[in-house]
């Protein structure tokens, strides 16, 4: 079976993915530095699927590194690149730190692929390129936003490294997946989302807060034009997400793709409220959730949720776990990581 390597393969989306590539028969060669991950996610892939993926502890940013790896590895036929830092507020604070990581080490796997006679290409990007968009649900047409941080610019150029790079390589075929909120773990408990400090994103809060290592949720704003009040996002289930990359790895691999350079949009088509979620995690978990309305935070869109006509056409994927089964794996997750 085909050789793939996954870059960032330790995190969480892309363990994940690790497993569902290796559930389909790929070989696969993960690529982390550590940065964001730990080694024990390599176990946990490990006893899910029987068979431990090769590993190389490298830092993309190195150039030579990555020449070096691409040299041993020269039967690799795919890539799936999840290897950036995603701290929004961070790249506010850093954004140098944010170009560097997330645009230089794209350019060097890019410039390995472009030696290659033909390679398929998977960007992580996501929904963040599109700002508070115009129409909702949010199509793969609707215009790219002016960026609201360093974050989430280097998606946006990101993307437009790789058009044009496949614009004068007719050998190497891309695919951007923009995903929308991706949420749970995996049901063994074996693998699933470990934030570093205090989570960025809602769902690792809420189940930090009802195990009692946060205080309280904080819920910013409930004066949005929403039915609640509060803001809607479009939460995908990881596992659904993970199975996504594989199929459309397969559409590059089987020549299927439109052209060579390809955008869909990843995520349920169905926008949830902040309280909606926190409404799903209680009923799931049967605990009452410490939570606190505030004033709305700084830089926030109200709205945003997929239109998945184009995945579900065209890719052949939907999504088909819902919000109360991501809420009830992340619980399961979090008192397994809590406890070990
Ligand atoms: N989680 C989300 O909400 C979300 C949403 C949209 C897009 N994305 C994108 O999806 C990708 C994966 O996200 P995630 O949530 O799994 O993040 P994550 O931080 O869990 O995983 C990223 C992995 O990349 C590794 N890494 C970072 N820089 C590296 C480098 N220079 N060399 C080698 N390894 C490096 C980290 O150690 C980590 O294991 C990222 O590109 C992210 O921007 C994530």
């Amino acid at each position: 079976m085909d050789k793939i390597l996954v870059t960032g393969g330790l995190g969480f989306i892309g363990s994940h993915t690790v497993v569902e590539l290796q559930n389909e028969g790929y070989e696969v060669v993960i690529i982390d530095d550590l940065s964001n991950s730990s080694i024990k996610a390599l176990d946990g892939i490990t006893s899910i699927t029987g068979e431990k993926p090769i590993f190389e502890k490298l830092d993309l940013k190195e150039k030579s590194a990555v020449e070096t790896f691409f040299k041993k590895h020269q039967d690799i036929k795919g890539v799936i690149h999840f290897a950036a830092s995603k701290a929004v507020g961070e790249s506010v604070k850093e954004p140098l730190l944010y170009y560097e990581n997330n645009l230089s080490t794209l350019v060097y796997i890019l410039k390995e692929l472009k030696k290659l006679p033909e390679a398929s290409f998977i960007f992580s990007s996501s929904c963040t390129v599109y700002g508070q968009a115009d129409e909702l649900p949010i199509t793969e047409n609707a215009p790219v936003k002016q960026a609201e941080s360093p974050y989430g610019n280097t998606k946006q150029i990101g993307e437009e490294i790789i058009r044009d790079t496949c614009k004068v390589t007719p050998g190497l075929k891309a695919i951007a997946l923009r995903y929308f909120n991706p949420v749970g773990a995996h049901e063994s408990t074996k693998i699933g989302e470990l934030p570093i400090g205090v989570p960025q994103n809602l769902v690792p809060f809420i189940t930090q807060t009802a195990i009692g290592l946060r205080e309280q949720l904080s819920v910013f704003g409930d004066d949005y034009p929403t039915p609640d009040g509060t803001c809607i996002r479009d939460y995908i289930h990881v596992v659904d997400l993970a199975k996504a990359h594989v199929i459309a790895l397969k559409r590059l691999l089987k020549n299927k793709n439109k052209s060579n350079y390809e955008t869909f949009n990843l995520g349920t088509g169905k926008g949830s409220t902040v309280l909606e979620v926190v409404h799903a995690f209680e009923r799931v978990s049967g605990k009452k959730l410490n939570y606190k309305i505030v004033g709305r935070r700084e830089g926030d869109i109200i709205s945003a949720y997929a239109d998945t006509t184009k995945a579900n056409n065209e890719l052949g994927w939907k999504s088909q776990l819902s919000l109360d089964d991501a809420m009830r794996s992340a619980w399961k997750w979090e008192q397994v990581v809590r406890k070990s």
